[in-house]
């Protein structure tokens, strides 16, 4: 079976914006129709080793991923607190998969995704669920950062399907490895609630957004009715503990406001489901 060719050759962007690491550090793995960047990290190498024993299922596909090697993030300052427990990695996967992936959420991706062109940043990419309704028409590249090693692997598969050209990268919010103002769109869905520190992470996609760019968002978070939001409140702290660190009492604009965002045309309403869990904040906001 035939090889893509690719449009980044491996360690590209990783030398360049990181000059002070050598390309010596990265080497490529590859399957027919895709490279992958090796880590220096070692976490992210076994996860890639893992894959590469279980077969390559995307050989055929005609989309180009990249795995990048931006790394440096994982289990430092500003990692993100991502866990590396058996829970995290065998079970929260799959439990956001069935919980992201459903109908009312499907339909608010379907709202937000599509506006996303250009340069696009998508931040906390999780298993890929926005990959199917990125309009191939306006988007040139797509950065997919996510500090989870575990959601890469199922990211992988929509990637293969959506005939983008995708660069993973396993790096916190808080702390993107890109120059600024590199990127026409940043895209956050679901996310919000799980960054450790959410006005940093928001101050960093600020950074790398180009003048005029602008960043995309669909989130859940504090409710506007007391009774609703006093639950949330109640709820949150043994919530986070079994759904990846999600807050559920996040007040999205305020946070947008506070991080240097202009809010516009923002829309918020209840999705059907318990209202603790399901207040969505979705539209668009540009630096001030
Ligand atoms: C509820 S999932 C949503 C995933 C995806 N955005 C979606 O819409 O399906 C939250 C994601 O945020 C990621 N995340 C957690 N902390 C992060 C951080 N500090 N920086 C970037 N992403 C982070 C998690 O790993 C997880 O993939």
């Amino acid at each position: 079976m035939g090889r893509r060719p690719l449009s980044d050759p491996p360690c590209q962007g990783y030398c360049k914006t990181l000059p002070s690491e050598r390309a010596s550090r990265c080497g490529a793995i590859s399957c027919p129709g895709i490279v992958f960047q090796q880590p220096a990290n070692p976490l992210l190498l076994r996860m890639i080793q893992q894959r590469d024993r279980g077969g390559c299922q995307q050989a055929a596909q005609p989309s180009v991923a990249s795995l990048s090697s931006r790394t440096l993030g994982i289990g430092g300052p500003g990692s993100g607190e991502v866990n590396d427990n058996w829970y995290d990695r065998h079970i929260l996967p799959y439990l956001l998969e069935i919980a992201c992936g459903v109908k009312s959420v499907r339909r608010q991706r379907e709202k937000v995704v599509p506006l996303a062109e250009g340069r696009v940043l998508e931040v906390g990419i999780g298993t890929g669920l926005n990959m199917q309704h990125y309009d191939r028409s306006r988007v040139t590249k797509i950065v997919g950062l996510d500090p989870a090693l575990q959601m890469h692997r199922l990211a992988l598969k929509r990637i293969a399907r959506a005939g983008l050209e995708v660069e993973l990268v396993a790096l916190s919010a808080e702390n993107i490895a890109f120059d600024s103002a590199s990127f026409n769109s940043v895209l956050i869905t679901y996310t919000l609630c799980t960054i450790p520190d959410p006005v940093a992470a928001l101050k960093e996609m600020r950074r790398v957004l180009m003048p005029g760019g602008r960043l995309i968002f669909c989130e859940h978070g504090r409710a506007p009715d007391e009774s609703v939001s006093r639950w949330q409140d109640r709820l949150t702290p043994h919530w986070k503990k079994i759904a990846g660190g999600c807050h559920l009492n996040r007040n999205v604009p305020a946070l947008l406001v506070e991080a240097g965002f202009e809010c516009k045309l923002m829309q918020t309403m209840y999705l059907p489901g318990p209202r603790p869990l399901t207040y969505n904040y979705w539209g668009e906001a540009f630096a001030v």
